[in-house]
């Protein structure tokens, strides 16, 4: 009897504390998007209206949907009075199309980035990148998913039912003053979110779901579990699936990062489920334990008290209802295959240093440095030639982690102070948080796209960090110089005109060469991104035809770069559909 007084006691209390239904974006898909920037307001709290900022709507944004291989229009209206950028974060484009904070947005003005998605299917995101407005423009509320898709991904038994089995949760916190307007910067960030629904409830049906974690907070790291310990499975990080599904009861998200998930429901119908997170394991040093610094005598201000900062504490919850029709019902055993890179290929190793720009007690609320500087949007810190395969080497001389950030490449991690990561960080990653004094090594390879003029970015995902200056930034360029003209054409080799030119829908790229050569022909796109690879062989001296077929293509311009040993050119020729 008395132990039905307590449960009924409980169960009220439960019951008196309200639950909001969680938010899901709605989604936009095929090639072409239009998204607009704009300003509005938002009930965080009942009757209470909060100023924010969103795409295509008060708050965060519509979820793209993309499919590998689309060649896809974006066009961006920036409706705020405010200059921004939209940043397409892990995406593989070229630099202009990569939306840094070079490439800025001005009021009214609508920007057109066009590129073909080459990633493979995973979970991205969009934000805003101006620099020193990053966090103000993305903590007011604009943030969206971009789900991509592709054949390999197709082919397997995963719930893709968007907003049925598979649901993106972006879990943010953000302060709110006494007008309940959000602060930003601030290190007070209490209320904790998932889709901007605080206390949010899904019902989820009793079957396999899939959950595309987004971390889209400014600076709070998660530890993210089930209640009870309950096992999930963990099938994606940053860039793509990973080889087999991992039992797990926990998955840190720090900043930006992503993880896919799948949580089993099928025998808990009429069970409530709490996404959690497990804060109090987390070492001092994590921006979200106890203290954030590894030393109690270093302090943020305003992170403490925090009733959430070391503690456990509920993300969201889920209702598991009855199940769907066709329903999955098991978790896959095996999932992709990932292919790191080998060590042993790596060009060069970049050494890294993230430090503090003075000790004391005050270092976690002073400005960080990358290699001893601060960003300079006239600065490019690297430059790095098209092709090359780099480790960089970054070790962390401060008292905080830092979740370090790369665009334009996935990388893999080789290891944490000479440790293989664990196998949740051995698939691929754009975001990596780097403890304290650790060193983490990673691998990636440069391709696809150079540009002389605009840079991309690394960066620590803290934005309050990135917006001060914890930034850099590199161009990458083609090595060979393939400017247009006979100029470098050496007396051994000789390039004639394609012909014909305009074509549909095929043309043939005609030249000789004096004396054998190792000799390659790739065709590009305008953006840069390779089409096909005609010939990658050596030849010997002779005349020959290369045909170009691109009766799979669409009607554009293309750039055919011909390699005969150490001699390059190119040319554009014009397909007319
Ligand atoms: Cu998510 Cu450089 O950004
Ligand atoms: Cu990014
Ligand atoms: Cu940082």
């Amino acid at each position: 009897m008395r132990q039905i007084i307590i449960f009924l006691i409980f169960g009220i209390t439960s019951f008196v504390y309200s639950q909001n239904n969680l938010i899901i974006p709605d989604t936009l898909s095929g090639t072409s998007f239009n998204l607009n920037l704009q300003y509005g307001t938002f009930e965080f709290y009942p009757g209470v209206q909060t100023n924010t900022m969103g795409t295509n709507g008060d708050i965060l944004g519509p979820t793209l949907i993309m499919n590998k291989g689309d060649f896809v229009d974006i066009k961006v209206t920036n409706q705020l009075d405010d200059t921004t950028t939209i940043h397409w974060h892990g995406m593989h484009v070229s630099a202009a199309n990569d939306g840094g904070p070079h490439t800025t947005i001005a009021p009214s003005e609508t920007w057109n980035p066009r590129f073909t998605v080459l990633d493979k299917a995973s979970t991205f995101w969009y934000h805003p990148h101006l620099h020193e407005k990053t966090n103000l423009h993305v903590s007011k509320g604009i943030a969206g998913f971009i789900i991509v898709r592709d054949e390999v991904e197709a082919a397997l038994e995963l719930p893709r039912k968007y907003g049925v089995d598979d649901f993106p949760l972006v879990i943010q916190t953000k302060t709110f003053d006494a007008d309940k307007e959000i602060v930003v910067p601030s290190n007070s960030d209490s209320v904790v979110m998932v889709n901007v629904t605080l206390d949010a409830l899904l019902e989820v049906p009793a079957q396999v779901v899939r959950l595309r974690l987004l971390n889209g907070s400014s600076q709070r790291v998660f530890n993210v579990g089930l209640n009870n310990n309950k096992l999930f499975y963990q099938i994606g990080s940053d860039g793509g699936l990973l080889s087999k599904p991992l039992e797990l009861t926990r998955l840190q998200l720090a900043p930006g990062e992503r993880g896919e998930i799948l949580i089993d429901f099928s025998s808990a119908e009429g069970e409530t489920v709490y996404l959690m997170s497990y804060a109090s394991e987390f070492p001092n040093g994590i921006y979200g334990a106890t203290n954030p610094g590894v030393n109690t005598m270093q302090t943020l201000n305003g992170y403490s008290p925090n009733p959430i900062n070391g503690t456990d504490f509920n993300l969201m919850q889920f209702k598991v209802v009855s199940e769907t029709v066709n329903p999955v019902k098991t978790i896959p055993t095996n999932l992709v295959t990932v292919t790191p890179l080998n060590e042993s290929d790596a060009d060069i190793t970049r050494d890294i240093t993230l430090t503090p720009v003075s000790m004391g007690a005050n270092v976690l609320n002073g400005d960080f440095l990358i290699n001893n500087v601060s960003f300079d949007m006239d600065v490019i810190n690297y430059t790095i030639p098209l092709n090359n395969t780099e480790i960089w080497s970054i070790t962390n001389q401060s008292p905080i982690a830092h979740p370090f950030h790369i665009h334009d490449v996935q990388f893999y991690i080789l290891d944490r102070d000479g440790t293989i990561p664990p196998p949740s960080e051995q698939g691929l990653k754009d975001v990596i948080l780097i403890n304290p004094m650790e060193t983490i090594r990673f691998i990636t390879k440069f391709e696809d796209f150079a540009d002389d003029e605009v840079p991309y970015m690394y960066h620590c995902h803290m934005l309050t960090h990135e917006d001060r200056g914890m930034m850099g930034q590199f161009i990458v360029v083609s090595t060979t110089d393939v400017k247009n003209g006979e100029s470098e054409t050496p007396e051994k080799f000789e390039l004639s005109q394609n012909y014909p030119n305009p074509f549909n829908p095929s043309t043939a790229i005609k030249f000789s060469l004096k004396e054998s050569a190792f000799t390659k022909i790739q065709i590009f796109d305008i953006l840069g991104s390779e089409v096909a690879t005609l010939v990658n062989e050596k030849r010997n001296a002779g005349y020959y035809e290369v045909v170009f077929d691109a009766s799979n293509l669409v009607s554009g311009t293309y750039i055919y770069r011909i390699i005969a040993s150490d001699f390059a050119s190119s040319k554009k020729m014009t397909l007319i559909k």
